[in-house]
């Protein structure tokens, strides 16, 4: 398979996201191939990456030469690396696809998907996109460009703001490819380098990436599942304490804990917020995913349109191969967004668009159909977890897409990772969800697949957790590979 090198990092940059190498159990340089592996299955390395040249890993690390290359040995022998003349080592995910980028292909015959927070597409994804190609023909005579997003799109998100309690004309929507889109939108726009930004901790990868990846200051601010609202304080604390420009917020079922702010909740938050002049990026990915109980009010409601920019999508409620999101917010900044956003691209596909005014209109029957299969899937998760690793802490969700599991002591969320992959029940680590080294006591676990897959690859986690610790005592896992 070629290979093509898509990204280069530096020893520095490697050297961070491994951390200390004394740390690493058992021989050094299988320690250390085993944490790049890991690096690979977590999306940090992805798939394509140069691995820096050995004698330079060697002095970021304050290790050996012929450990690095060692490491790089059992990495290539073991299919995650491939080394060619004159392009250096490059990673690659075994069985995968250089182009992957950390995300492995769903169709491994045989793999639990568990790295990702994404479900499989709801049925009206189909006929949505065959109403979509019977209305293009209206389209095709002109050039196919429709920069902020097609009007009829427009309006029916606006309109779907406006039922839940936050009136939206379509001026003050902008339509983007997807959540993440939306959010790198809104940074590129209203951040400058140094400045500080709120985040809940743990998060969304994404949305501390992006943060970094402009140059501004993570803040982090703590989320406890149980107590959700003590985020309010903790939040106007942190924001004057740090002279937060802007805060990134999951108001509605946190990834990973599924944390959910209470009405009052949000609304104290937004005013202090507001009050202190901090700017709310609130992700709405998952904020129609309540599974217990009914809707809350939007957290922008009740506030000036330009106080915050809400930011949503059709990934996780329809599928996240439909690249459909939107931003939302006064008409003005509206515009100056739509303006950032053509710089970069155009137009979001059209029949995407297309699709997506029938899936939004008709977004009440997605919903039904997608909350139900998830509140049969994390029951069934919640079910198997309290059966096989009881000594797990789960604070049940009532919403999102995810557990967020608290570990027992002895157990780390990275060992696991390395060792349910071979196994072949792909995860990812707390530490993706955190500053630092934070969270590695934890592990977020979907409730994305169905349930005999969560099923399998808990009896994978168990068996796992028999040997490295703190879980019931072994027993032989079913093969799932
Ligand atoms: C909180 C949150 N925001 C954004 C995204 C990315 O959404 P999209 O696929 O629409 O870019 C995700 C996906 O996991 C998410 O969980």
């Amino acid at each position: 398979m070629p290979v093509v090198a898509s990204q280069t990092t530096s020893a520095r940059e490697v050297a961070a996201l491994i951390g200390p190498v004394t740390a690493l159990p058992g021989p050094r340089y299988a320690g250390l191939a085993r944490r790049v592996r890991e690096l690979v299955l977590a999306g940090q390395l992805p798939a394509g990456t140069r691995l820096p040249a050995e004698r330079d890993l060697a002095t970021a690390l304050a290790t050996s030469r012929v450990t690095i290359a060692s490491a790089y040995r059992v990495l290539r022998e073991e299919g995650w690396a491939r080394t060619r003349q004159g392009s250096g080592t490059v990673v690659e995910v075994p069985g995968g696809d250089a182009s992957s980028a950390g995300w492995l292909p769903r169709d491994v015959p045989g793999v639990i998907d568990l790295a990702h927070a994404a479900p499989s597409a709801a049925p009206q994804l189909e006929p949505a996109y065959q109403q979509a190609l019977r209305r293009l023909p209206a389209y095709t005579a002109g050039h196919g460009y429709a920069p902020g997003g097609l009007p009829e799109l427009r309006a029916a998100i606006a309109d779907r703001f406006t039922a839940r309690g936050l009136p939206t004309d379509p001026d003050q929507v902008v339509v983007t490819s997807g959540v993440g889109d939306a959010s790198a939108v809104v940074a590129e726009a209203l951040l400058e380098p140094g400045d500080r930004v709120l985040v809940e901790h743990p998060s969304y990868p994404g949305a501390l990436r992006l943060v970094e990846s402009v140059g501004a200051r993570l803040v982090p601010v703590p989320v406890d599942e149980r107590r959700p609202d003590d985020l309010v304080e903790a939040a106007h604390l942190a924001a004057g304490q740090s002279g937060a420009r802007m805060a990134v917020l999951i108001p509605d079922f946190t990834n990973p804990t599924g944390a959910r702010l209470s009405a009052a909740g949000r609304r104290r938050l937004a005013a202090t917020l507001w009050q202190q002049g901090v700017l709310t990026l609130v992700d709405e990915s998952c904020a129609e995913l309540h599974l217990d109980e009914g809707p809350l009010p939007p957290y922008a409601a009740g506030l000036p349109d330009a106080a915050t920019v809400t930011v949503g999508g059709l990934a996780k409620p329809v599928w996240g191969g439909l690249r459909i999101g939107w931003l939302r917010t006064d008409a003005a900044l509206a515009a100056r967004l739509s303006a950032v956003l053509g710089r970069r691209q155009l137009s979001v596909g059209l029949l995407d668009q297309l699709a997506a005014i029938t899936l939004v209109q008709d977004l009440d029957a997605v919903l039904t159909w997608r909350r139900d299969q998830l509140r049969t899937q994390r029951d069934a998760l919640l079910d198997a977890l309290a059966g096989r690793l009881p000594q797990w802490r789960v604070h049940p969700p009532s919403g999102g897409l995810s557990l967020w599991c608290a570990l027992p002591p002895e157990l780390s969320s990275a060992a696991l990772v390395a060792g349910a992959a071979p196994r072949g029940v792909l995860l990812a680590e707390g530490r993706v969800f955190g500053t630092g080294r934070a969270f590695d006591d934890h592990l977020r676990l979907p409730f994305t697949r169905p349930v005999e897959e969560l099923r399998a690859a808990v009896d994978v986690l168990a068996s796992l957790a028999g040997t490295l610790g703190g879980g019931h005592p072994a027993t032989p896992a079913p093969t799932v590979v």
